[in-house]
């Protein structure tokens, strides 16, 4: 996810900006940029890699310009400018796609986070106005256009860019003509102010800033921010000024790094209604059936057979999206764990497609799966989280999940978005083979619009509860988990992640095999985790829920709201939204991280690195 930063005071806003960038850097990024005023002009320096190489090219900028090289020294004027880390959306990995963005002329210069929708339609606009962008970025466009309405008054020329702007975004722009002004806009993306001794800062993290201040405001969507040196005014779409609601933030910095959250992998089991509806709102970009990739129309009617490789939860996923493609799209799929799939000499016919599952884009088993395949003659498609990855480079096409950068060594909003990406590769290829009605596709996809919304429920409801089971079972020696259909992958994903980070034997089972031998594990007290929300096999679960009574264990049950007959079963039920039974998957498996999540913290664990195990695996 890119990162903004802003600066207006009497440091030299260069060190500010920079070290700033520094804090914004676990969020992961591809290229950085700084632009800043100095000597009554406009200094950009942009770089692609990482922080240690725009280190360098400011060093040689301040080299070439002859200008000081000494560290951070207060100076009398007031220093501005805007930094700006970029993970590539629109455009390659280069310099000249890097932030800050400027106009034709130089004369106003953005830092843009999120996606604007419109960008091409408003490229033309302003074509026709004889105003050509130079770079491939949606964020071009923004600075364009603000210099294009700009009649001596930056603000207003924000807000006339923001109306004819659609999409998601966060930015902040600065111009020649008012060197000792910043305008900033909030409109669905993350951005706040912080408040210092004759000092501003803007940014898209309290913790690119609050080494310096902790007075912040927090900006609402459609509010612009001018900040001046000598203070600062919030205005709402409509330019009329709000009194800024000033709070003081007493996180430390480390946790302000994860956002008030004690640990990562919370703050990311969190942000997974944002990692859904940036994932889809790429993949509706991407996916189109129209558009020039090698998944266009013809591809995907012309697909006979899919494979699906990955690894740990990159599997799970792919499981999931087995379902998802056959029930939808009726095209046949086999899915493997990558380490399997590359000894066993497997069948590549033509008409085959490999799509290879990893977020990180660098985990060896599955690289080396996807050039087999390539290597048969199989298209092969990389869905992953990394732009740039390995897998990126090594694939015919490529899928993104826009997850942002995930810490916590335990896959949580990545494997959500990687489940939603399939769904929405699944309706592409259903509706590219008229394999769907209208009424039902529309129907399916209105449902996959609202699960950000019903996953953020989830977590809100499920949290407390699941804090207080994880206490009650914490020393628990032995859990077993069960689910049949979609509920099997979150059952095979939910046990996954109590082993990685709690360190408790777990077992996972297809619920209906469970009296082919798991049974003989159950004791009185077992806790059995069962995954009920698939309402096909619904009774033969409660069959199997009712087995597992029998022998005196607890049973922990996930179904819909309005599922009656479950809490005859089992002690204890949690609810999910009801919705289609293959995008429950995406609630059903928020309880169970949360369930892993509270019973290694009650533990005493540290769930954002375990033992023994490593974000990346990129050794065979
Ligand atoms: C799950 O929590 C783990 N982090 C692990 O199973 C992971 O999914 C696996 O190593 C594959 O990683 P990838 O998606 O980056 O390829």
């Amino acid at each position: 996810m890119c990162g903004i930063i802003g600066y207006i005071g009497h440091r030299r806003s260069q060190d500010v900006l920079f070290d700033g960038l520094r804090r914004l850097e676990y969020r992961g990024y591809d290229s950085a940029g700084v632009a800043w005023r100095e000597n009554g002009r406009t200094e950009c320096v942009r770089a692609i890699g990482n922080l240690d190489s725009l280190g360098l090219a400011l060093a040689a900028h301040s080299a070439g310009a002859g200008a000081s090289e000494s560290p951070a020294v207060a100076t009398a004027t007031v220093s501005a400018g805007i930094a700006h880390t970029r993970w590539a959306t629109h455009g390659g990995v280069t310099e000249h796609n890097a932030h800050p963005h400027a106009d034709w002329s130089g004369r106003v210069r953005i830092v843009l986070n999120g996606i604007i929708e419109n960008y091409l339609e408003l490229r033309d606009l302003l074509a026709v106005k004889m105003i050509q962008c130079s770079s491939e970025t949606d964020a071009e466009v923004v600075a364009q256009l603000i210099s294009y309405y700009y009649d001596g008054d930056l603000s207003e020329a924000v807000r006339r860019t923001v109306d004819v702007l659609s999409g998601h975004f966060a930015f902040v722009a600065m111009c020649e003509d008012e060197p000792q002004t910043l305008v900033g806009v909030r409109q669905e993306c993350p951005l706040v102010v912080g408040i210092g001794d004759n000092e501003l800062f803007i940014a898209s993290s309290i913790s690119a800033f609050v080494e310096h201040t902790r007075r912040v405001v927090v900006l609402h969507d459609g509010e612009v921010v001018i900040m001046r040196a000598w203070g600062l005014t919030v205005c709402d779409g409509g330019g009329f000024p709000r009194l800024p609601e000033e709070t003081r933030v007493e996180w430390d910095e480390d946790r302000c790094e994860k956002d008030g959250f004690e640990t990562f992998m919370l703050k990311e089991i969190h942000e997974q209604p944002s990692a859904i509806a940036e994932t889809l709102r790429q993949a509706r970009a991407t996916l189109d059936p129209g558009a020039h990739h090698r998944l266009g129309l013809a591809e995907l009617r012309n697909i006979r057979r899919m494979i699906i490789v990955g690894c740990g939860t990159s599997y799970h996923a792919a499981l999931a999206g087995r379902m998802a493609i056959e029930r939808w799209a009726r095209v046949p799929v086999e899915v493997d764990v990558a380490s399997e799939f590359r000894y066993r000499g497997p069948i590549i016919e033509p008409g085959t497609l490999v799509l290879g599952i990893t977020q990180s884009g660098e985990t060896a088993d599955t690289l080396a799966a996807m050039r087999l395949a390539r290597a048969q003659g199989a298209t092969v498609v990389a869905l992953t989280n990394a732009p740039g990855s390995q897998a990126t480079r090594d694939a015919d096409t490529v899928l993104f999940t826009r997850a942002g950068l995930e810490i916590g060594v335990a896959a949580t909003k990545t494997f959500i978005a990687q489940v939603v990406l399939l769904y929405a590769l699944a309706l592409n290829l259903a509706r590219a083979r008229d394999a769907l009605s209208p009424a039902r596709l529309a129907e399916l996809e209105r449902d996959l619009d609202l699960l950000p919304d019903r996953v953020g429920q989830v977590i809100e409801s499920a949290d407390g509860p699941m804090r207080q089971l994880a206490e009650r079972l914490v020393w628990s020696p032995f859990f077993l988990y069960l689910g049949r259909l979609s509920g099997l992958p979150v059952a095979l994903e939910g046990a996954l992640k109590l082993k990685e980070i709690s360190y408790v034997p777990t077992d996972a089972y297809a619920a209906g095999e469970m009296k082919h031998g798991p049974i003989a594990l159950l004791g009185r007290d077992t806790p059995v985790v069962c995954v009920a929300t698939e309402e096909a096999v619904l009774p033969k679960l409660l069959s199997n829920v009712s087995e597992v009574r029998a022998r005196g264990a607890r049973v922990l049950a996930i179904a819909s709201e309005g599922c009656k007959q479950i809490a005859e079963h089992a002690e204890h039920v949690v609810y999910v939204p009801p919705t289609d039974s293959l995008l429950q998957v995406a609630l059903a498996i928020v309880p169970l991280q949360l369930f892993a999540y509270h019973l290694a913290r009650a533990r005493g664990l540290n769930v954002d690195q375990p033992r023994n195990l490593a974000k990346t695996v990129t050794v065979e």
